[in-house]
């Protein structure tokens, strides 16, 4: 277990406030976020960069969770972003996010897409297809205007949390493909045409990724493709991007490194390659989601009934589940929990945690060690900040938590609950009886 922070009431504390207390002012399901786990994860991304004096950015993955005072934190911090669609883009600007740290992801950014990043001045495009440079040509043509950009190379590496496999063709629905020449035939079409500022080119591995060696071959292969783009085109990057996937600590199973050694590894990667090519060092760019917020999320439900199967188990069912964390039921995810209003009392039974939405695959955890809790208390899940509220659905029409920060004692309501109403706002009558 986390070594988790309690106060006298031996009630688990986030940030310095009671959880509990949370929970019942707020009300469960309630996202909580400790903004101290976040800017520290944000730091330690930092540290070795400004140690070293290289030229980066830590653009945040915004589609790990995105609310507008997160962008507003995470740009105090000095983070850049990563948006894939109208919606995250326009969050951002609401935020007061610069435009020009944004960067723009997708394999299929759509027309009016593209229009509203060119027209917001939206900082660089990661170019991720043909498709996508027809159309930017026309939009930018139309518009009289340049853009900065990246080119997506699918690098031929999948990274499987542990264990990495080195295909020759990767079957993937990103990016340029490296071994049939068409990161190439891309490159020389946006040479071509001036409106493109090309900054230099990225990829992205995988999630939840535990070793550096992934990071090490991406960091490699994008560094012998850029001094083939030298010699070739006379083309020399100024930027390396080498996307995000950090693991992190979900159950005790889970060994992620240090974001320092991730850094560290990828740093010297690629300075010993940009070395031996004698290339100049371009900026560093990464791309971390889940390990800047999921650490730094827990999800608080309310404990309903106790449902004993004699001879098999207990379910414990909680007043959230699938719509707020989808993750275990797609993923067969883990996470841990602890009944936060005594987070010390003695474990002395195995339950099987299950949401309240109707279907049997709703469970959150198949089978926690906990303390025998009755209806009322409060369970906290661990960990659950990154690909929870993001993924998060109305099924059941249920609506979505609120969304609580805490940071030194203070805590800040920033997203309120979806309420049954809210759910409404978007239907309208069907026609009446005889206009049908
Ligand atoms: N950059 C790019 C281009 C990405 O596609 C992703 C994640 C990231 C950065 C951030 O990766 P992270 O640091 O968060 O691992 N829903 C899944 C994760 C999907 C990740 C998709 N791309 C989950 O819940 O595990």
């Amino acid at each position: 277990m986390t070594n988790l922070a309690t106060n006298s009431a031996g009630h688990l504390t986030i940030g310095g406030c009671d959880a509990v207390e949370l929970a019942h002012q707020y009300g469960t399901p309630l996202v909580v976020y400790d903004l101290g786990i976040i800017q520290s994860q944000v730091q330690r991304f930092q540290q070795v960069f400004q140690e070293e004096g290289v030229e980066h950015a830590v653009c945040y993955a915004s589609k790990a969770f995105a609310n507008k005072a997160l962008y507003q934190f995470l740009n105090r911090l000095g983070c850049h972003a990563d948006v894939v669609s109208a919606g995250e883009i326009s969050m951002a600007l609401a935020a007061g996010f610069p435009a020009e740290n944004l960067v723009f992801h997708g394999n299929n950014k759509s027309r009016e897409e593209l229009e509203y990043a060119l027209e917001v001045g939206l900082g660089t495009i990661a170019l991720d297809n043909f498709h996508e440079i027809d159309l930017l040509e026309e939009l930018l043509a139309e518009h009289q205007q340049n853009v900065r950009v990246i080119l997506r190379i699918t690098p031929g590496i999948s990274a499987h949390t542990h264990e990495y496999i080195q295909t020759g063709q990767v079957d993937s629905k990103f990016g340029f493909d490296l071994q049939s020449g068409q990161a190439d035939e891309a490159l020389e079409r946006v040479l071509a045409n001036p409106a493109f500022d090309v900054l230099g080119l990225h990829a992205h591995i995988g999630s939840q990724i535990f070793e550096e060696a992934g990071f090490e071959m991406a960091g490699q292969t994008l560094v012998d493709l850029a001094a083939h783009w030298q010699e070739e085109f006379g083309f020399t990057p100024r930027v390396i991007d080498v996307g995000g996937g950090f693991g992190i600590r979900y159950t005790e199973d889970d060994q992620p490194l240090p974001p320092e050694q991730f850094v560290r590894a990828i740093l010297e990667t690629i300075k010993t390659a940009c070395r031996d090519k004698g290339l100049p060092l371009p900026a560093i760019w990464i791309e971390p989601g889940r390990s800047l917020v999921g650490p730094a999320g827990y999800s608080l439900y309310t404990v309903g009934s106790r449902k004993e199967v004699p001879g098999i188990r207990t379910y414990l069912a909680l007043d959230g589940g699938m719509g707020d964390n989808i993750r275990p039921a797609l993923y067969q995810a883990d996470y841990e929990a602890v009944l936060a209003n005594d987070v010390h009392a003695a474990v002395t039974e195995h339950v099987r945690l299950a949401g309240k939405y109707c279907e049997s695959g709703d469970i959150l955890i198949e089978d926690a060690p906990m303390p025998s809790a009755q209806p009322g208390d409060i369970v906290a899940i661990l960990a659950t900040g990154a690909y929870g509220y993001s993924m998060a659905s109305n099924y059941n029409l249920n609506g979505k938590p609120a969304v609580v920060f805490v940071h030194n004692g203070q805590y800040y309501l920033v997203t309120r609950r979806e309420e049954p109403v809210d759910l409404q706002q978007y239907d309208l009558d069907l026609p009446e009886e005889g206009a049908l």
